[in-house]
């Protein structure tokens, strides 16, 4: 028995050790479908994430219509015209999509949000360092919804709970479906959805998620998301890194560059630590922040 949650601690084995084996591997670059052990929990049904979707602060949920084209733009995602609890209650007929973000502002969700990254702290921690700034993110989302193109800063493992998805994942670090341009304005204040094209699709690597199913996602590793024929609830857990950091330093510091005529060299990758443009960027952003 967990003495934090009362429950047992099946929380500390959702992943175990021929699963975290796997993880080791393919950390931080490559995308990996794993096995999980979390079928259900009080806190992840449908009346828990519709009192969480309530008491979260309005900027922490994000909730629209779910059936979008791919490569819709930010500005144009039309409002589904629901309350967020309504929404996650009717999500079988609702034809929306809904994020409740940084759940971790409710302490019982914290709680589990710890929990499970507990179990990959260690195999983590021995690549990209200290386990920074821990996130949960939960998505519900009706029959057939799609979450367009976009990449993420975090370095990501989505649970899927209930329902069945489909996920294609694009190389992280790769020009042709990010260009480092995106990427800059994107770590200096810019919007995640990215420029869809249909000649990417041969290049994406489509993911089978069903409940018991993980997927690990590389920071940055641009993805859209189709969901099947039932609703759908995915856990998202999240963390950043010493190494994420720089790497999105770097990016804006190659803004900076780029702004004033020249074309910057982009990060490296996972192993290349990017320490010297990061340092930069945070002098400048310093300075910066002094003179404004
Ligand atoms: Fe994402």
């Amino acid at each position: 028995m967990n003495k934090m949650t009362g429950k047992t601690d099946f929380q500390s084995c959702v992943f175990g050790d021929k699963m975290l084996a796997e993880f080791a591997d393919c950390y931080p670059e490559q995308p990996k479908i794993l096995d999980h052990a979390l079928v259900s929990h009080d806190l992840l049904t449908l009346d828990a994430l519709a009192k969480l979707g309530t008491a979260l602060p309005s900027s922490s949920v994000e909730y629209n219509p779910g059936d979008l084209p791919v490569g819709i733009a930010p500005e144009d995602v039309p409002d589904n015209g629901m309350s967020i609890a309504d929404t996650i209650l009717m999500i079988e007929n609702s034809s929306s999509w809904a994020v409740l973000k940084n759940i971790e502002q409710l302490p019982e969700y914290e709680v589990l949000l710890l929990s499970l990254l507990e179990e990959v702290r260690p195999v983590l921690e021995s690549k990209t360092g200290k386990m920074l700034q821990p996130q949960g993110f939960v998505f519900v989302s009706s029959p057939n919804a799609v979450t367009p193109y976009h990449f993420d800063p975090e370095h990501n493992i989505l649970l899927q709970l209930r329902g069945e998805k489909r996920m294609t994942v694009f190389p992280a670090g790769d020009e042709r479906f990010a260009p480092a341009t995106l990427h800059e304005t994107y770590h200096t204040g810019g919007p995640r959805n990215l420029i869809w094209k249909d000649a990417f699709f041969m290049n994406g690597q489509e993911h089978h998620l069903t409940p018991g199913k993980a997927i690990f996602v590389p920071v940055m590793a641009p993805h859209f998301v189709k969901n099947g024929a039932q609703p759908s609830i995915s856990l998202s857990i999240t963390w950043r890194s010493d190494w994420s950091f720089a790497e999105a330093d770097a990016h804006a510091f190659n803004a900076w560059l780029r702004a004033r005529g020249m074309e910057p060299k982009a990060p490296g990758r996972f192993p290349a630590r990017n320490r010297g443009k990061a340092m930069a960027w945070r002098v400048l952003r310093k300075l910066q922040g002094l003179s404004g």
